[in-house]
């Protein structure tokens, strides 16, 4: 696997495959990787020539320093995990090469994202999805990929990114990765190395009681749904729900009734302590 850690770095190795004809998968992530990064470099493999993923923890789209500041970073880890998994090419570039002279000289463009990126993530974490938007269509513009792969986990951020390729007209086909589990059902995410040993044996009550409200939905209204969940995993020790929405899953606009939507989506945030973990269940899935 190859190491790229300047922009024109990339640009070459880039040009190099297109001038063979080869197509490009891209997986970008902030590292810290698990079998949920891993899941979408297995898909990006077997539907592509050449696999680039990145590795960068992008300041912008944090609006907790604290979060910044404590986010896992594991490099060489995930250099080997990466390698292991069959990328070609990693793209692991500083700060200051993606944004030179300081990340306030480049704060100046704001994405047309709709409204798709004014609820939930968007409202509890303001300029988040504008962070995310700068970050994923830069990198789209120097890797120039064919796909792009996103993991269900940031069901929102995958309906964001769609948005946000349609406004800034970047050619580039993004695909959607079913969420990665632990055995006991808690979404692998980069965020849980960061909890105790006891907050790690009671998050997965986020997912038992969001599969187990499925079933209960099949009888009740969106709205007893809702406070099911949100009572259950409140009632836990150290855990407080921040949001919980059901949603329609195209548009991420709350609804009163299942029947106004033939997909529909459950999006949740907890706090387990300090750290902050999103998780999400299909209620209803289009025929
Ligand atoms: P990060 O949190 O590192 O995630 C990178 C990709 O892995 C995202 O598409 C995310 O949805 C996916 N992913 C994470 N956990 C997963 C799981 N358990 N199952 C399936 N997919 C999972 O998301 C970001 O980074 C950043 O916002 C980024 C898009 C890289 C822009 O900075």
């Amino acid at each position: 696997m190859i190491i790229l850690r300047t922009v024109s770095d990339v640009s070459r190795f880039v040009s190099e495959q297109k001038g063979r004809n080869a197509s490009i998968g891209f997986v970008p992530t902030m590292g810290a990787l698990h079998a949920g990064h891993l899941s979408l470099v297995e898909k990006a493999v077997s539907e592509n020539d050449v696999v680039i993923a990145s590795v960068f923890v992008n300041p912008t789209q944090f609006n907790n320093p604290n979060d910044l500041a404590t986010y896992p970073r594991k490099e060489e880890d995930d250099f080997r995990l990466l390698a292991e998994a069959g990328v070609t090419a990693v793209f692991a570039p500083s700060v200051e090469e993606i944004y030179p002279g300081g990340v306030e000289a480049h704060a100046g463009h704001k994405f047309d994202l709709g409204q798709a990126a004014e609820v939930m993530e968007g409202k509890y974490r303001p300029g988040h999805f504008q962070g995310v938007a700068q970050i994923v269509s830069l990198l789209f513009r120097i890797v120039t990929p064919d796909r792009a792969y996103f993991g269900e986990k940031d069901f929102q951020q995958i309906a964001v990114i769609r948005n946000m390729v349609k406004s800034e007209n970047i050619d580039v086909e993004i695909i959607a990765c079913p969420i990665k589990r632990a055995d006991d059902g808690l979404a692998l995410s980069s965020r849980n190395s960061l909890l105790t040993s006891e907050q790690r044996k009671l998050a997965p009550e986020i997912y038992a009681a969001l599969k187990d409200s499925v079933e209960y939905s099949l009888s009740h209204s969106v709205q007893a749904t809702h406070d099911t969940v949100v009572e259950r995993i409140d009632a836990v020790p150290g855990m407080k729900v921040e949001y919980f929405e059901i949603v329609d899953a195209r548009t991420l606009v709350k609804i009163d009734e299942w029947e106004e939507s033939p997909w529909v989506v459950g999006c949740i945030t907890v706090y387990c302590g300090d750290i902050r973990l999103i998780d999400n269940i299909a209620y209803r899935l289009p025929k």
